[in-house]
């Protein structure tokens, strides 16, 4: 100290700074406002199909929300998901997880040619997962958050990483989903936050028929009704659909707790979460006010929204959502 004039250390002091701001950019650069002067009517632009795609079919928005998820869980939110098969690699799309599964594709497709429309070359597919996800929230009734911005758009998919269980299946165990969030950076607490986005949208038959069957921490009348259209010979009826919220399964709230309370979860990866086991308060915290459900909500969706973006110079802005740029 003796040895330092008070101006070098005011030198030292921005060098430190500067150096630990360069260490950072990597993970620090999304932004709410990246976008503001380079495409000032984008925000408005996408939540305007998104409005008139779930006036049209109200399931859409939970088809939107739930692919930004399966986006960013496979090699970060990338906008790999949305990426066709080529004769380099097999895509995202028909992997177990995805198949016959993901939707809401056109609706991705119709935001990005508008905004090229508007502001060309400049808007990646993979922000606009992410402002469809939070758009379609708000749209159903639920809270707003500002989403940050400034991901770029992968050249490739990784058919093998979307099925490697980092999407964890439907059957998983408790500590599954936990350590599946967590490898991504996300607590419990998100994951049991996040879960709630099954208040709204549909699951396929074959998901859910184990549980609904032979499972016992089920309500018996619950699961018999769920059976009607849920026969067991398995492979008939494997497609049909039923709501994961029975309550309201086109608006979000926090039902979706509520049910699980009353042992009404559809999905085994569910009800687990109100099972006896490390997550009840949570659930039980949710189920009692819906205020502290959106803001943990709210506050996950921006974490699972800073999963391993690629900024800066990394991946490109794609012209087309469903294909890399030539
Ligand atoms: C905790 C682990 C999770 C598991 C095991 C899981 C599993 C599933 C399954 C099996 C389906 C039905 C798929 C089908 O029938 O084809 C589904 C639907 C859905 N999931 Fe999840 N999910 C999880 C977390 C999430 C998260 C974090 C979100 C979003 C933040 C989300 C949003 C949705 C939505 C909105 C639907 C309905 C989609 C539609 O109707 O098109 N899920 N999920
Ligand atoms: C995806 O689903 C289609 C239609 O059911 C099926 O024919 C195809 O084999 C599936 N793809 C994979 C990779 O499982
Ligand atoms: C329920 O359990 C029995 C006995 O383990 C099994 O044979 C049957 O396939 C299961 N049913 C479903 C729908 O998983």
């Amino acid at each position: 100290m003796a040895s330092s004039s008070p101006s070098s250390m005011v030198i030292n002091v921005s060098f430190v700074l500067f150096v630990f701001l360069l260490m950072n950019s990597s993970s620090a650069q999304l932004s709410t406002n990246f976008y503001s002067k380079t495409c000032p009517k984008l925000l408005d632009t996408a939540k305007s199909v998104v409005k008139y795609a779930v006036s049209k079919e109200r399931r859409m928005g939970a088809s939107l929300l739930r692919l930004h998820f399966h986006d960013c869980f496979v090699n970060g939110c990338d906008g790999s998901i949305l990426l066709d098969d080529t004769s380099s690699f097999t895509g995202e799309k028909t992997a177990g997880p995805n198949n016959n599964s993901v939707r809401g594709f056109n609706v991705i497709n119709d935001i990005k040619s508008k905004v090229e429309g508007i502001c060309p070359g400049v808007v990646s597919c993979a922000d606009i997962v992410a402002i469809a996800a939070r758009d379609s929230v708000e749209v159903l009734g639920g809270p707003t958050w500002e989403v940050k911005l400034g991901r770029r758009d992968s050249k490739t998919a990784s058919f093998s990483a979307a099925n490697s269980g980092v999407i964890p299946p439907p059957s998983s165990t408790l500590d599954n989903l936990i350590n599946r969030f967590q490898a991504v950076g996300l607590s419990t607490k998100d994951m049991v936050a996040l879960s709630g986005a099954h208040t709204i949208g549909q699951a396929r038959c074959l998901l859910f028929r184990t549980r609904i069957y032979n499972e016992t921490n089920i309500d018996s009348s619950f699961a018999k009704k769920k059976q009607g259209s849920c026969p067991f010979p398995s492979g008939s009826g494997d497609n049909n659909l039923a709501p994961l919220d029975l309550e309201s399964p086109t608006v979000f709230d926090n039902e979706y707790y509520k049910n699980l309370i009353n042992q009404k979860g559809l999905l085994h990866s569910d009800q687990i979460l109100h099972n006896g086991g490390s997550t009840d308060s949570l659930v039980e915290k949710y189920s009692q006010s819906s205020n502290t459900f959106n803001s943990d909500f709210t506050a996950a969706m921006v974490k699972m929204g800073d999963i391993s973006p690629l900024t800066g110079s990394k991946g490109e802005i794609r012209k087309k959502c469903w294909k890399v740029n030539s």
